[in-house]
């Protein structure tokens, strides 16, 4: 009986943290992280998402950017630029320099702890696209057939 109640208690407050941030103070652990418990999106992503790339395309542009234009791209080609724990310089964060899972699916590192399905975000809509692709072209890929962004 005891027990039963205790559980209920933590059901509903587990879930409510969840609502209220808990996943706030997880921070940017980057797409290799996820590799070892989602092996199947990680290869898709590599293989097929331009986003696994996207460090390249400010590489190729910055002989013609000066330092500041050059952090400017680093929002969007790289994961969690001036966020905790995120992208910082390809020097020190590596691992964050192209956009990974966690541009769409935020910070994982409490999840990736033990897996916990309540502390990584799954579902996303068209507004959490809009912060790096232009609304206009978000609309143009129509969405929902490429929602994953070739990560799956
Ligand atoms: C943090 C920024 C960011 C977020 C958030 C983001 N993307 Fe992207 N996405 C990029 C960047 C940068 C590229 C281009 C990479 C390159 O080519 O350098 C890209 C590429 C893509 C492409 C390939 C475009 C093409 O023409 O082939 C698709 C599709 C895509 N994203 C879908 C999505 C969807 C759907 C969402 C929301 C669920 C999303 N993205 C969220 C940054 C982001
Ligand atoms: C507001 C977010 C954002 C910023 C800031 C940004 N980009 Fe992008 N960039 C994107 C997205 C999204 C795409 C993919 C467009 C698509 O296909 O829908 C992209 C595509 C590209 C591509 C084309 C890649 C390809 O394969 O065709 C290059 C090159 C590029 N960006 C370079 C840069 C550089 C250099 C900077 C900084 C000066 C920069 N971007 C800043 C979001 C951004
Ligand atoms: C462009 C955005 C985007 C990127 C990048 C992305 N995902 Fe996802 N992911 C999604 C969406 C959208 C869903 C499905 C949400 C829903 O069911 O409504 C999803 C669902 C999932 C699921 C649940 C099972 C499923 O397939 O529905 C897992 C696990 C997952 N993603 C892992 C990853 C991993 C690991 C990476 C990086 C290697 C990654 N994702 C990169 C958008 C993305
Ligand atoms: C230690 C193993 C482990 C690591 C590391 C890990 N995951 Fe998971 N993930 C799981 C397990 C287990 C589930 C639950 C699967 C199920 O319920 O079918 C899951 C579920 C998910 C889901 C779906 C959640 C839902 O509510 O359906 C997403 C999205 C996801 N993971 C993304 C990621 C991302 C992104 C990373 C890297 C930042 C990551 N995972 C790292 C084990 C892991």
């Amino acid at each position: 009986m005891r027990t039963s109640v205790l559980l209920v208690v933590l059901t509903v407050f587990g879930l409510s943290f969840v609502k209220y941030g808990i996943t706030d103070s997880a921070t940017f652990v980057g797409s290799e992280a996820c590799a070892e418990c989602h092996e199947k999106e990680f290869l898709n992503y590599s293989k097929y998402s331009k986003k696994a790339h996207s460090s390249t395309s400010i590489k190729i542009m910055s002989s013609d950017l000066d330092q500041d234009e050059v952090e400017e791209c680093y929002a969007c080609h790289a994961t969690g630029y001036g966020k905790p724990g995120g992208f910082v310089s390809f020097e020190e964060t590596p691992h964050l320099a192209d956009a990974g899972c966690e541009v769409c699916h935020g910070p994982g590192s409490l999840h990736a702890e033990d897996g916990d399905p309540d502390l990584i975000k799954a579902k996303m809509d068209i507004a959490d696209c809009e912060t790096c692709h232009n609304a206009a072209r978000v609309e143009n890929f129509n969405f929902k057939p490429l929602i994953y962004g070739g990560a799956h």
